[in-house]
């Protein structure tokens, strides 16, 4: 693991010190170079918002969006708060959840890992009136997520800055759609749910067993015709590794150009 960290670490550390920085330095100058370095070692010491080199090869067919959602609109879809903080669900995600959101129509979505809330609102905002918007995330008083480091274990809202989740939603209409859940999702009860759920996206903790516990859940909630989503596969190795397991057993696919995994059942 020390080993594979290293390699990962050296692979990000060539991304600063390529070809095209010197292609800069020839052709732009020495001002233009500088300031290319500096934005990649900015982004270098970003782990989170650069894409990551997974220990985990990537054994999950990738294929288009319209493959999965036969008919799906994504020529025209509006978003709220569209831009990401490092790290977060990218606008090309965002805009392929939420055509998804409209394509299926759902009555009940369940998210595992609110955040700031910004998926949660742009899918509110894309379901039916009558749809139903449960979120989870953890506790204030819960210990800090991160300490498994942020590529392991994913930071909480609150290593993130964020103070409490759901912020962008708290205080908009879209609430009434919204219930926020303040639960640790892979100890959650979630037998009430058992078979009722139309969409689920799991981002929440992105360790392996996490991710794990948190995809049996997924499942043990959807029914047929039902859709799973999760956010970071490719780029966060607990999220790969775990995702590349479940799909030995499911039919999971990649959307292509996103990090997000999609099973249809
Ligand atoms: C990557 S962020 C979620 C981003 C959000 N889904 C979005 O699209 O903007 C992960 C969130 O999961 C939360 N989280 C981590 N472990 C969790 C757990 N075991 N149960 C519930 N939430 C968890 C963190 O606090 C953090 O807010």
């Amino acid at each position: 693991m020390k080993m594979a960290r290293l390699l990962q670490r050296l692979g990000r550390l060539m991304l600063v010190l390529n070809p095209a920085a010197c292609f800069i330095l020839l052709t732009e100058g020495k001002g233009k170079a500088r300031a290319y370095l500096s934005h990649m070692w900015w982004m270098f010491t970003l782990r989170e918002s650069l894409p990551v080199f997974t220990t985990s090869p990537l054994l999950i067919p990738r294929v288009r969006v319209e493959e999965v959602f036969e008919g799906i609109d994504i020529s025209h879809v509006e978003l709220l708060y569209p831009m990401p903080r490092p790290g977060g669900v990218k606008v090309e995600e965002l805009i392929i959840i939420c055509a998804i959101v409209r394509a299926l129509n759902p009555k009940l979505i369940v998210e595992i890992g609110t955040c700031e809330g910004r998926t949660t609102i742009n899918m509110a905002l894309h379901s039916p009136e009558d749809a139903q918007l449960i979120t989870l995330d953890l506790p204030p008083d819960s210990p800090p997520q991160g300490q498994k480091g942020a590529i392991e274990g994913g930071l909480d809202y609150r290593q993130m800055g964020i103070p409490k989740p759901g912020l962008l939603f708290e205080n908009h209409p879209l609430k009434r759609k919204i219930k926020l859940v303040l639960a640790d999702s892979t100890k959650f009860d979630w037998t009430p749910y058992e078979g009722l759920v139309d969409l689920v996206f799991v981002d929440g903790a992105h360790d392996y067993e996490s991710v794990a516990k948190d995809s049996e859940n997924a499942l043990s909630i959807t029914k047929e015709g039902s859709v799973i989503l999760w956010h970071d596969y490719g780029v966060v190795e607990g999220v790969t590794a775990a995702l590349n397991k479940l799909s030995e057993r499911y039919p999971i696919k990649h959307i292509d150009g996103t990090s997000i995994a999609c099973l249809r059942r």
